[in-house]
């Protein structure tokens, strides 16, 4: 899994180092414009792209899962990729955001990376092989339950809107039973967030498969819990996501139950 996993940490890296050098010239952008959306769409693909490129360099017949150019059809080795996760931060040059990099072998999640250009923060998680933040271990909180916990969120919005009204009752109940809810913008992150402990709890609905593959497996690597909100299959297939400490998810789970 060491060559796998170093293939990952590489195109990650060169993903965000993309996105870094767009991100000086968000602010020449005018505001109006629609020239904004083709700019920002121009970072996806070329992030994207660089991760691809890279990845393939090593493993010419792997497959991919990538957010912007769908499904390239390979082996029993697929990628999973958000080459740019928390576009709207990027485009405000609100500095929350990262590459996330999963791979599934025969449908199971083997390696996790996720790395932050603008903190230089690198997370990587291997089945069996632990949690790590910059190569060190990390752990999700040893929080008993939900009094004092600090829980990330994301909002539902647009095609995801369905969800409001339920979203809001539950947000109200969070608020009223924990320390402080965040909504950092970057799904990946928040859960890479949980597995260092930095955060109790998370949830969120209408993710897809490239925001949470390699956080749900760094978050089971780091010793916490992750799992669909919603009946009717796996996290990775529903996008509705629970995730957290043991103690917090069961917490977590108890308190918006009622409001589902
Ligand atoms: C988004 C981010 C955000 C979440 C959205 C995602 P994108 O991904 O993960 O935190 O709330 O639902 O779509 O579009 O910036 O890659
Ligand atoms: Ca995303
Ligand atoms: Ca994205």
């Amino acid at each position: 899994m060491q060559a796998l996993l170093n293939t990952a940490v590489k195109a990650a890296r060169k993903g965000g180092d993309t996105a870094l050098r767009y991100l000086n010239r968000v602010a020449d952008l005018d505001v109006r414009s629609k020239a904004r959306n083709e700019f920002v769409s121009q970072v996806d693909h070329a992030a994207e792209a660089a991760i691809i490129e890279s990845i393939r360099e090593r493993y010419p017949h792997h497959g991919f899962l990538a957010e912007e150019s769908g499904t390239h059809p390979g082996n029993e080795y697929l990628w999973i990729v958000d080459p740019l996760d928390g576009t709207t931060n990027f485009l405000h040059g609100f500095p929350v955001f990262s590459v996330s990099l999963a791979l599934q072998v025969r449908g199971q999640l083997e390696v996790g990376v996720v790395y932050d250009p603008c903190r230089q923060e690198l997370f990587t998680a291997t089945r069996g092989g632990g949690a790590q933040l910059d190569g060190r271990r990390i752990r999700v909180s040893a929080r008993p339950g939900l009094d004092g916990a600090l829980i990330g969120t994301g909002f539902p919005f647009r095609s995801n809107d369905e969800w409001l009204p339920k979203y809001l009752a539950m947000l109200q109940a969070v608020m009223e039973a924990t320390a402080g809810v965040r909504r950092p913008g970057s799904a990946a992150l928040d859960l890479c967030y949980v597995a260092a402990g930095r955060l109790d709890g998370f949830w969120e609905f209408g993710l897809h498969a490239w925001d949470i593959a390699a956080g749900v497996l760094m978050i089971r690597e780091a010793g916490g819990m992750v799992a669909s909100l919603t009946p009717g299959g796996e996290v990775l297939d529903t996008g509705n996501v629970i995730a957290g400490a043991p103690k917090v998810h069961e917490a977590l789970r108890a308190l918006l139950a009622p409001h589902l």
